[in-house]
């Protein structure tokens, strides 16, 4: 188990998605190099097996800014050492690199732990499908309170005028989840990972289309959720009414299963978005009268 006690000063930043291969280690990595090269020595720790993460790590050449690595494979038992034990004084930051398959219990934890919560979705229909489905079950089995402001999308590989990306999009702005920047499609990505650096250490000519995107994500996470001040009262419900938030994860959860049902082979997600909210409109008028 991860110990929160000792690891209290440090921002815990998390990049979690159950999705493979939607970018949690590229965003991981980028995030680690760009504290780096702001000269804070951000730790890095590595929870997945493949050691993504520690691989591009050891890449990393000691011309670069520092970045401590941890390896915490095996983070159902437990490492030998507890984390908070081998962070270095320095470092105010933590990231951690999730693998996709975690449990219910870790995924709990870990969103506990957390003072930021990254989620990167690629906006491929399956990815959408899966990510909102996600997103609805941390809000449905309360192990997030949207109200904290922690959790936030990075939009990976976008393509930005497809029906699924509007799709994720009109789901999060009904929650107010914010899509804190949205990373291109682009061999940088790869080239960076491969030398072990992040993008914002490539030549600034190869990446003026990419900073940008880079900057904004910095600058949420630089803000602290306990500066944030007051955290708005909670909106008493009544009994017999579901709030707007409870409606959209309903119709997110719906359209999700529509999808899964047909194996994500064609269809529509517009569609299915559109006959979800018919569904819960209907099922919920039917409780209330
Ligand atoms: N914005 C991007 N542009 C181009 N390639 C990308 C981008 N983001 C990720 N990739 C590539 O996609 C692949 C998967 O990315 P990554 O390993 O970061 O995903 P992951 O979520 O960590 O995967 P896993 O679930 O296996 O841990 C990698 O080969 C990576 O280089
Ligand atoms: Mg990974």
């Amino acid at each position: 188990m991860i110990e929160d006690t000792g690891l209290r000063d440090l921002h815990k930043i998390v990049v979690i998605n159950p999705k493979g291969g939607c970018g949690k280690s590229t965003l991981a990595t980028n995030v680690a190099s760009t504290f780096a090269r702001r000269g804070a020595f951000p730790t890095l720790v590595d929870c997945d097996p493949n050691g993504f993460s520690m691989r591009w790590l050891e890449k990393r050449t000691d011309k670069r800014p520092p970045i401590f690595g941890i390896e915490a494979y095996d983070i159902s038992d437990g490492p030998a050492e507890p984390i908070s034990a081998r962070v270095p004084e320095e470092s105010k930051t933590i990231i951690f690199d999730l693998p996709a398959a975690i449990t219910s219990g870790q995924l709990i934890e870990f969103t506990y732990l957390a003072d930021s919560l990254l989620v990167p979705v690629m906006p491929s229909a399956v990815d959408v499908y899966s990510a909102t489905r996600f997103i609805a079950e941390l809000l449905l089995n309360r192990q997030l309170d949207r109200r904290d402001k922690k959790l936030a999308i990075v939009a990976n590989r976008v393509r930005r005028n497809t029906k699924s990306y509007r799709m994720l999009q009109r789901f999060l702005t009904s929650l107010k989840i914010p899509v804190i920047a949205e990373f291109r499609d682009s061999q940088n990505f790869v080239a960076a990972m491969d030398e072990g650096i992040g993008v914002c250490e490539l030549p600034p000519y190869r990446i003026r289309n990419d900073i940008g995107q880079i900057n904004a994500l910095m600058k949420w996470l630089e803000r602290r959720p306990a500066l944030d001040g007051e955290q708005p009262e909670a909106e008493p419900l009544s009994e017999d009414r579901l709030s707007d938030e409870q409606r959209m994860e309903l119709i997110a959860a719906a359209a999700y299963r529509r999808a899964e049902e047909r194996g994500f082979q064609g269809g529509d997600p517009s569609l299915d978005w559109a006959e979800a909210e018919r569904e819960v409109d209907a099922t919920y008028k039917r409780h209330t009268t």
